[in-house]
């Protein structure tokens, strides 16, 4: 063997290298990066969030071969319909979520289905990967039957990629631990062979929930409704107030009368906005219907 073979790294040893070094991140280009993703999906990044926005978006630096936070940004700012925003907003969201999360509001959820007559309908505003607006639908399936017209949830995010999974209905057998073993069986397909562990959505639950790219930000909205309720749980956090507020102003004429808005753990709508009461824990209704 050679000694010039012996001593010189083996090339993919110099590419990890390469691919592990870490790019400058300057002061000016995270501000940069914080007024665009506020600007696009009215996210604020506060500065402790820095080495979070360096960790994602430098994958999409070497996914694009660009080692350079500057070059990146200037790539995104010279073309405003460029796909890359996209991939910017994906990447720089945060879609925590699992099934039934916030387990209190599914009983309430039901009994609100159970009393209103009709099909009964629901907006999950800030859908992520379909947890939430599954946990929805086996919910109203329980309560109300699962044939067609019964409910229907209308479930919208701002990343796509997150979408692409929801709509899939494919998990992980172990993200289904909050189900009883009746709700697996109803309304999951186990994988078999190499798909063992895995688990999908039955169709029958599926067809009850469309999924549609929305930013909450946008001037309009294109969704169906009005709702019997709505779901904006875990987003507003990302908001200053001032767009939460508008937020709420534009979920008003979206709800039914006596419709109900089902907010996160740590958020609270009635400081923030006259138009909603809290009637529950972290479940509002319209001012104006209060009695
Ligand atoms: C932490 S997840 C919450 C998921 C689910 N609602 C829950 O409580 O488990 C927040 C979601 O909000 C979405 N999001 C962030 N900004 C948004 C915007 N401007 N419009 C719509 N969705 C947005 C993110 O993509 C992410 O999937």
């Amino acid at each position: 063997m050679k000694k010039s073979t012996l001593l010189a790294p083996p090339e993919s040893t110099t590419l990890l290298a390469q691919m592990v070094q870490r790019l400058p991140l300057s002061d000016t280009h995270f501000r940069r990066i914080s007024q665009l993703i506020y600007q696009r999906a009215g996210i604020v990044l506060a500065d402790h969030k820095r080495e979070m926005v360096y960790n994602r978006l430098v994958r999409r630096l070497r996914t694009l071969n660009i080692d350079d936070f500057g070059r990146y940004l200037a790539l995104l700012e010279n073309d405003a319909n460029s796909a890359e925003w996209q991939a910017f907003i994906n990447a720089l969201t945060t879609n925590l979520t699992a099934f039934f999360r916030e387990a209190h509001h599914f009983p309430i959820l039901a009994d609100h289905a159970r009393q209103r007559g009709g099909s009964y309908s629901v907006w999950s505003t800030a859908a992520s990967t379909g947890e939430e607006p599954y946990s929805i639908a086996m919910t109203l399936a329980e309560t109300l039957g699962a044939g067609p017209g019964k409910f229907s949830v209308h479930a919208s995010d701002i990343d796509t990629q997150v979408l692409e999974k929801a709509a899939s209905g494919v998990y992980r057998q172990e993200e289904l631990r909050t189900l009883s073993q009746a709700q697996m069986q109803r309304f999951f397909l186990r994988g078999t062979g190499p798909h063992a562990g895995m688990v999908r959505v039955r169709p029958e639950l599926a067809n009850a929930v469309t999924f549609a790219r929305l930013n909450l930000l946008a001037h309009e909205w294109t969704q169906p409704g009005p709702f019997d309720a709505i779901f904006c749980r875990n987003v507003m956090i990302y908001f200053d107030k001032e767009t939460q507020e508008k937020i709420l102003r534009r979920f008003v004429p979206l709800l039914k009368p006596g419709g109900l808005l089902f907010a996160g753990h740590s958020e609270n709508f009635s400081q923030i906005s006259k138009e909603f009461y809290l009637r529950g824990q972290t479940v509002y209704g319209l001012t104006k219907e209060r009695s």
